[in-house]
């Protein structure tokens, strides 16, 4: 029995309408918060019931919303600012997981007065950050509940995913009834990114007893929800476990790591500038399969949670069957089954990144250049895979 740590800092408040507490509770960490968010209809009901509730409450909202997609180092470091120059006190990311991620990096930016860029490189923390309340509107990154951030750097054409204690956010608070708005793509692609996050976080090798306690949760409501909120956008029971699978995943990663198909997918993301979401989604399968017998147990119990009939079957056949439940999820809810479809061509410039030292570390069958070029093949066009992975 391995020993292992748990640390979680981040008080989470969850539930439909909780968007309603944000005046009261952010009034106890400041009185003047930049709200960090990004222009869009579907989060204008949103912001302006925020912006409404914290007025109430007597806190002063200074907007922030030069967020893009995948915010770069620039837009956070220019947020610091922005808080600094306004006074703010507390900072709010309301929206997807770039406003989180944004937020995130802008409440230590903002006290720290460095590059946001720096910092990634190591520059050390050694001012306490603003206090930060994240309000996610996906069900997918999960970035309320982990201490990561995804910063881009344009000049340097570099998209680094990265952890500090201190992007843990102070609150997070999690209102399922703010996805309804969802698009069905960006409900598949953001579902698909929870499911990732639990099924990785808990057969990569940094997993512990409580990554599975909440993978195992976090997969069967992916597996039993994802095509409901998909096909109907209302349907709150579906958004609310969609929103529950989402957080969990987020706690497991952040108590774990990663794995094969985050390496395949955010290199993909960096070169190709593709969602994060659907790029992992559409690696998953193929990494799960090269994995297939070095995590055995763990994929016999994946199998088992997202549905898959194991009477009668041995372990083996149920590690076996667990990529194709994926594969399977991910076809059902209209998502592209190999890159190819997201227009990855040329990979020399993805195979360059996956290549650096250290890519495979949590990957449980460790990856050279020989693994990570059939990977990404099979990761490409769907009808490679397991076999060919010399997985037998
Ligand atoms: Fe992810």
């Amino acid at each position: 029995m391995e020993s292992f740590n748990f640390f979680f800092p981040t008080r989470i408040v969850f539930g439909n309408g909780k968007l309603g507490i944000i005046g009261e509770e952010t009034a106890r960490l400041g009185k003047r918060a930049l709200l960090v968010t990004y222009p869009s209809q579907s989060l204008k009901n949103a912001v302006d019931q925020a912006v409404e509730l914290l007025g109430q409450n007597g806190v002063e909202t200074v907007l922030f919303t030069d967020i893009e997609a995948n915010p770069t180092h620039a837009q956070v470091n220019l947020g610091g600012e922005a808080a600094r120059d306004a006074g703010c006190d507390v900072v709010i990311g309301l929206g997807g997981g770039s406003a989180v991620d944004s937020a995130k990096a802008i409440a230590v930016v903002a006290t720290e007065g460095v590059d946001i860029w720096d910092i990634y490189e190591g520059h050390p923390i050694t001012r306490p950050s603003l206090p930060l309340v994240a309000v996610p509107t996906t069900a997918g990154t999960g970035t309320e509940a982990t201490f990561f951030t995804v910063i881009s750097h344009r000049e340097l054409k570099r998209k680094e995913g990265f952890a500090r204690t201190q992007f843990y956010p102070k609150l997070s608070i999690v209102d399922p009834l703010l996805t309804l708005s969802l698009s069905p793509y960006m409900t598949a692609a953001t579902g698909l990114d929870a499911l990732s996050h639990a099924i990785e976080a808990y057969y990569c090798r940094a997993s512990t007893p409580v990554v599975e306690a909440l993978a195992a949760r976090a997969v069967r409501l992916v597996s039993e929800n994802l095509r409901r909120a998909v096909f109907n956008g209302q349907d709150v029971v579906a958004r609310y476990n969609m929103m529950l699978a989402n957080t969990l995943a987020g706690m497991a990663i952040t108590q774990s790591d990663s794995c094969l198909a985050h390496v395949v997918g955010e290199a993909v993301g960096a070169v190709y500038n593709t969602g994060h979401g659907v790029s992992v989604a559409v690696s998953l399968p193929a990494t799960m399969e090269y994995n297939c017998f070095a995590a055995m147990d763990q994929m016999a119990n994946i199998a088992s949670w997202m549905g898959v009939d194991t009477f009668g079957l041995t372990k083996r056949e149920l590690a076996a069957l667990a990529p194709g439940a994926v594969r399977t999820l991910i076809e059902d809810v209209g998502l592209p089954r190999g890159l190819a479809a997201l227009g990855v061509k040329d990979t020399s410039a993805v195979m360059e990144l996956m290549l650096r030292p250290g890519m495979d570390a949590a990957s449980p069958r460790p990856a050279g250049q020989a693994d990570f070029e059939l990977l990404m093949q099979a990761c490409l066009s769907p009808e490679m895979g397991y076999w060919r992975l010399g997985g037998k």
